[in-house]
């Protein structure tokens, strides 16, 4: 994935959690920092994606997740496991827009707009 760190711009990732998918959350390299860590798979995924400085907002129903998915700032992935979780295959989209939906986006005015 294309590192934006040292750029002003911030990424803002819609489907953190590839929506509760377990083919994602279930990878074996989540499951092993978790034991390392004593977090959850899902914790160690959005820990990476602060680490990116991605602006990360993960969905959730469940108070236990919600509580999980706040408590992810005392424990820092080294520079190896970054990679290495970078290094998983990135190609399945969790978010599917047409040009029309990108379009309605753009367009889209916010109540609290002028
Ligand atoms: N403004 C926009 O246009 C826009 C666009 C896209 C997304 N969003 C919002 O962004 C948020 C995230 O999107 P999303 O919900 O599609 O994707 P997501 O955060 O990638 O995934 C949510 C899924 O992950 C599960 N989950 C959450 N925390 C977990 C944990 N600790 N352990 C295991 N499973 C966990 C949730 O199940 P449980 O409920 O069981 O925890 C849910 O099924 C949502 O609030 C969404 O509405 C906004």
């Amino acid at each position: 994935m294309k590192d934006f760190r040292n750029t002003a711009r911030r990424r803002w990732i819609w489907h953190p959690l590839g929506h509760g998918d377990r083919s994602l959350i279930d990878e074996e390299i989540f499951r092993k920092l978790g034991d390392k860590y004593r977090k959850s798979s899902a914790q160690i995924i959005l820990r990476w994606h602060t680490q990116m400085e991605f602006i990360t907002i993960p969905g959730s129903k469940n108070p236990d997740h919600i509580r999980d998915n706040g408590d992810i700032f005392d424990f820092t992935l080294t520079p190896e496991e970054m990679e290495e979780i970078s290094k998983l295959d990135g190609t399945k989209r969790y978010y599917h827009a047409d040009n029309a939906q990108e379009e309605k986006y753009a367009q889209m005015h916010l109540p609290f707009e002028k």
